[in-house]
């Protein structure tokens, strides 16, 4: 088990939790998740490691709710459990004195990208970062990512803080004044990090993508998070979740996840009808678990 030192929402719907895990927090790097369990039946879901903290033997996971086990998820608090975290799994981000990278947080894939902009903030480069989200409430780490950044530039989708518009309105902005940009770093929707390598490849920027596809076991055993890069079938577990935009077929990647939705929405009413159902407070995991049964991946 593992246990839960600290739980809050960050935004509506996003929680960070520091747990401890002193194995993973002495291994990870930047652009690594881990992959956990709630209870003994439950899914397996990856999540971002937004940092960590090798002394104290923790690490920070960010959580948004989307599905039945994210939601779950974000009703444990401090001093709750959870079965099982595996990791630190995937590739560390590449980290090299670039020159200047614009670094792109999309609503919660910034949490992903604050770590890799801290260790390339650390390894010399300039740091341009572009966070965006859809409304004031959904921005996140916007102080931790202005510490690690030259300039810090935000956008909401509706104008109700900073610039309205999305990232890429940023980017085109930066490109289109002439900065140099030897590398740009983009976590966050699939269509942004798509949208993000067409403005890039016009320029020929090299382009690093972190991939979110369906994972299970996080091991390149069981297929489930397959990726086509430069016509090449990948495992993002294993060989990612960082990868060469211009080279990501993206159009496959929402294919095969939109191969799981229908599964997911039901288990999602599911999960909604058993708490009504319940109409009690949130329970511990332990508890939850005996009462969420619903499809699982
Ligand atoms: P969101 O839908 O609120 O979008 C965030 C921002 O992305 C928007 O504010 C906008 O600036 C930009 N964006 C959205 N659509 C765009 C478009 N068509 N063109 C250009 N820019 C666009 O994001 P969310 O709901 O917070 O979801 C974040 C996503 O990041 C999730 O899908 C999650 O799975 C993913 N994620 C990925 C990783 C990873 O490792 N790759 C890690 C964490 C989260
Ligand atoms: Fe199973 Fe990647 S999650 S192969």
């Amino acid at each position: 088990m593992f246990k839960i030192v600290h739980a809050q929402f960050l935004a509506p719907g996003i929680k960070r939790f520091v747990i401890e895990a002193p194995r993973i927090a002495r291994k990870q790097k930047p652009g690594q998740f881990v992959i956990l369990r709630i209870y003994e039946q439950g899914e397996r879901i990856p999540v971002t490691i937004e940092n960590s903290d090798p002394d104290r033997g923790t690490i920070n996971i960010v959580v948004q709710a989307a599905g039945k086990t994210t939601n779950l998820l974000n009703t444990l608090e401090t001093g709750d459990s959870i079965l099982d975290v595996v990791g630190p799994l995937g590739k560390p981000s590449e980290i090299a004195n670039y020159g200047t990278v614009v670094v792109v947080g999309g609503g919660v894939g910034t949490a992903m990208a604050y770590p890799t902009a801290a260790a390339l903030k650390r390894a010399g480069n300039r740091v341009l970062s572009i966070v965006g989200a859809r409304n004031k409430e959904l921005v996140i780490l916007e102080r931790e990512m202005r510490e690690v950044s030259d300039a810090l530039m935000i956008t909401t989708d509706d104008g109700s803080y900073a610039d309205k518009g999305f990232v890429t309105d940023k980017l085109k902005q930066l490109i289109q004044n002439g900065t140099r940009i030897d590398l740009v770093v983009a976590v966050g929707p699939i269509v942004m990090m798509k949208a993000i390598t067409e403005l890039t490849r016009k320029e020929y920027i090299r382009t690093v993508v972190s991939l979110n596809p369906i994972m299970i076991d996080g091991t390149g055993m069981c297929g489930g998070c397959r990726v086509l890069i430069d016509g090449k079938s990948e495992f993002a577990c294993v060989d990612g979740p960082e990868f060469d935009g211009h080279k990501v077929n993206f159009e496959v990647l929402v294919q095969r996840n939109a191969m799981y939705r229908n599964a997911e929405q039901k288990s999602m009413e599911e999960f909604k009808r058993s708490r009504e159902a319940l109409a009690v407070e949130p329970e511990p995991a332990c508890v939850v678990a005996q009462t969420a049964q619903g499809v699982e991946r």
